[in-house]
């Protein structure tokens, strides 16, 4: 029996010393297979019963305590490797940031949707947002694009697993959303990102971005677009910059017309940036077409409107004096400090 309590009290003195590596050896020693604790358990066949039992009992006690010492030990060596790791990562908040603190802006794209939709809201537009992901339905067809017009062509539209969805093309769905939930008369701008699949190059990205316009009431007539689009141009870019618009066309208004405006930084006279036209192309527009007005169940009869489309990389470029779109999308800090 004094035997066991020595024991015990040499392991203990030896599990408190001991690191990760030695205490697994103080296992063994103890209480392994062939350990002190075991050759006595062993070694009790010659003993009378009461022997047995009493010695039995004891070396097992001994057994017990000394692994659980064993395992506090570990468990305390373990923390205290944590704790000594975690001290040297520890980072001095006092040495890496001071004042004052580099300050962070907007993303030009972002900054210059902001640009776009604060003079619209001077003009009484409100903003509303559109889905990225949309339908056939709301892309193409409620926009009276038929089903076999080239603008859908699987080669040109991102579309989801299973056909049935896609990435929005333009932000024109957003004019059937707006008009789906809301009544004459519609002023409203629907900024977002569109999706086309095409290779990049310096004026081409398969991502990009545009401001949808649209206002619907009675007698809304090209002349208020004429209005609202050239108070626009004139408010974004300056008082004394001329705009033109030139016929084109869109299935979704008629007319149609895409908008010019004289090139800012050769006054027209043709440069680099407005390749020697002396004129910028800013954006499409045109009167709603009445298949749309029918397509949310708007009185064709009752209601006109008319709707544009801004693509905002390119009033960046122009702006901003930038001849490569890719400059927007690389995230380099060089150029996004620029702004
Ligand atoms: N959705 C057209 C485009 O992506 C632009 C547009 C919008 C034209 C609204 C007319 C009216 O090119």
């Amino acid at each position: 029996m004094n035997n066991i309590e020595s024991i015990i009290k040499e392991a203990i003195l030896q599990i408190k010393e001991a690191d990760l590596k030695a205490i697994e050896s103080i296992k063994v020693k103890y209480s392994g297979k062939s350990g002190v604790l075991t050759q006595i358990l062993k070694s009790l066949s010659n003993c009378s019963v009461d022997d047995k039992k009493r010695i039995g009992q004891e070396a097992n006690k001994a057994k017990n305590i000394i692994e659980t010492e064993i395992e506090l030990r570990k468990e305390a060596l373990k923390k205290e490797i944590l704790e000594e790791k975690m001290q040297k990562e520890k980072l001095d908040y006092s040495n890496k940031f001071y004042f004052p603190f580099t300050k962070g802006s907007f993303h030009p794209i972002i900054q210059t949707i902001q640009d776009i939709s604060s003079v619209f809201k001077s003009l009484g537009f409100s903003i509303a947002q559109g889905p990225e992901i949309e339908t056939n339905w709301y892309n193409f067809e409620a926009l009276n694009i038929p089903q076999n017009h080239p603008a859908r062509d699987v080669q040109d539209t991102f579309y989801l697993v299973g056909m049935k969805e896609l990435l929005r093309t333009h932000t024109s769905p957003g004019q059937i959303h707006v008009m789906e939930t809301q009544k004459p008369p519609i002023r409203v701008i629907v900024p977002g990102k569109v999706y086309r699949n095409e290779a990049s190059d310096a004026t081409h990205s398969a991502t990009f971005h545009q401001v949808e316009g649209l206002s619907v009431d009675e007698n809304i007539t090209f002349v208020d677009l004429k209005a609202v689009l050239s108070d626009f141009t004139h408010e974004f870019f300056g008082t004394d910059v001329d705009i033109r618009f030139r016929p084109s066309y869109f299935q979704f208004t008629e007319p149609s017309a895409e908008v010019d405006m004289q090139c800012i930084f050769c006054k027209g006279k043709g440069c680099r940036i407005c390749k020697n036209s002396g004129w910028i192309e800013l954006l499409g527009c045109g009167m709603v077409h009445p298949n749309v007005l029918k397509a949310v169940n708007y009185d064709s009869e009752k209601y006109t409107g008319y709707a544009f489309g801004i693509g905002v990389e390119r009033i960046a470029m122009f702006k901003y004096g930038i001849d490569d779109i890719r400059l927007f999308y690389e995230n380099d800090l060089r150029f996004l400090k620029q702004f």
